[in-house]
């Protein structure tokens, strides 16, 4: 099993009888589910997706990322939300968080189209300079702003350097299969297109093209990746927390909610856990923070964060439980040298694993967590393997579903996500009816402050 849910520093903040208390959620949660009659059960394509995905697809993928690294020196994927951290997370789990500076054969890989500042989308635009450079556009939609103006960018710095036609050969879509306005410019510019299908949402989606093109162009195994997510969707089939660890630990995050943890943060000792991080937090985020419910993700790196923010996890408001990723195979080994003159006093330490000292980083501390007061869920990984990052893929999506039928939402809409968006286009001044009115309004509101 690539990853077991432990649940046993627990037991001074939760009882066998708060568990119990939901399993008639659990088992409701499971039936929504399995049976597709829950809220948002249109979106549940993700569910079945590591057997049932485009095989032929799936193939020109594999062909697209080999032409990508025979003819390109950058690879830019533009795309924000679930249309990017997936893939971002995926480079960084397997390889490295620094990928781009690896000695390796394929192209780096810089993400874009997650922010509109100009010194971000500029520094990406100036590294590209002299270089050769395919993009790979990705937006469900094919409407979000941030991808759609910094899309226009690079098409305008690819267009300068070969020209339109050679520029539509070095431009790939990975969007919806008939709608949008990217369907329409790539049918007309003869692009490359992939598919994000209907019923798999942007969070739920780096299974599909939407992220394992640029996996790939990372020359990492893309049916590896969906060895690790079948062998999660075969192993996680049962309603039983005893067998099923996603539901477990569905239930337990629930279980600590109930006793007024309203905060959960993600830990790991692996820096490689960054993105991994960034792409739980949108998928826990997105899904369950709505009807004035949900549990608020955050996130560390430790031992780094224990130096930032372990004073406030140690001893400041008792709302939060950690979930601390346990990745059990180290990468590398590193020997820690021995110091003939012992400067630094730490010869103790010579001879010995660096992930020696990291492990016992990590039981220091959740026992020191543990001690003030913060409940700890253990999540045991076996390794960075491409299998293990399909398997945790398919276990945080299904825990997510879950968990969020058991809080009693729709894990799987985000209509918070338009508020910004309505007063942003009436800000910019976009045509139309609607946004002149949330204009004026907006302005009565700024007169109010
Ligand atoms: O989970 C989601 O649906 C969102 O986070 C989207 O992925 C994000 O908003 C980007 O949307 P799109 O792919 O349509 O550009």
């Amino acid at each position: 099993m690539a990853i077991k849910c432990k649940a046993d520093y627990l037991k001074n903040f939760i009882s066998d009888a708060d568990i119990k208390a939901l399993i008639p959620s659990l088992e409701n949660a499971h039936k929504q589910l399995t049976e597709k009659s829950g809220a948002g059960n249109d979106f549940l394509g993700w569910y079945d997706l590591p057997f049932e995905y485009d095989k032929e697809e799936f193939e020109r993928i594999k062909k697209a990322a080999e032409k990508i690294k025979n003819d390109s020196d950058i690879f830019i994927a533009i795309g924000i939300g679930g249309s990017y951290l997936g893939a971002r997370a995926a480079i960084e789990f397997i390889k490295s968080p620094y990928y781009n500076n690896l000695k390796k054969d394929t192209p780096d890989i810089y993400f874009a189209g997650n922010t509109i500042s100009s010194s971000a989308v500029s520094e990406i635009l100036k590294i590209c300079e002299g270089k050769d450079v395919s993009i790979n556009v990705i937006s469900k939609s094919g409407t979000t702003t941030e991808p759609g103006v910094v899309f226009r960018l690079f098409r305008e710095m690819l267009e300068k350097k070969y020209g339109k036609e050679g520029a539509a050969k070095r431009i790939y879509i990975t969007t919806d299969k008939s709608r949008g306005n990217l369907k329409k410019f790539a049918d007309a510019n003869g692009c490359e297109t992939f598919v994000i299908p209907d019923d798999v949402g942007g969070r739920y989606s780096v299974l599909t093209a939407c992220g394992l093109l640029p996996i790939a162009v990372a020359g990492i195994d893309i049916d590896a990746i969906m060895r690790g997510a079948q062998t999660a969707a075969n192993a996680l089939k049962k309603c039983d927390i005893a067998s099923n660890d996603a539901y477990k630990y569905a239930v337990l995050r629930n279980a600590l909610l109930a006793k007024g943890k309203v905060m959960e943060i993600m830990a790991c000792y692996e820096p490689a856990f960054q993105y991994m991080n960034e792409w739980w937090k949108q998928l826990f985020g997105e899904s369950e923070g709505k009807d004035g419910k949900g549990i608020f993700p955050v996130s560390v790196i430790y031992s780094t964060d224990l130096h930032s923010l372990g004073q406030i996890i140690q001893e400041g408001q008792r709302n939060i439980f950690e979930t601390v990723v346990d990745i059990k195979k180290s990468n590398d080994t590193v020997i820690i040298p021995n110091d003939s003159e012992n400067i630094d006093g730490m010869n103790f330490l010579s001879g010995k694993e660096l992930s020696f000292v990291n492990e016992k980083a990590y039981l220091g501390t959740v026992f020191a967590h543990l001690d003030g007061g913060v409940p700890n869920i253990i999540l045991e990984l076996d390794s960075r393997s491409e299998e293990d990052y399909g398997y945790m893929v398919y276990f945080f999506e299904l825990a997510c579903a879950i968990s969020g039928y058991i809080l009693g939402i729709n894990p799987f809409n985000q209509p918070g996500v338009e508020a910004y968006k309505k007063n942003m286009f009436a800000l910019l001044g976009k045509p139309g009816e609607e946004n002149e009115k949330r204009k004026a309004e907006l302005e009565n509101l700024m007169k109010s402050f």
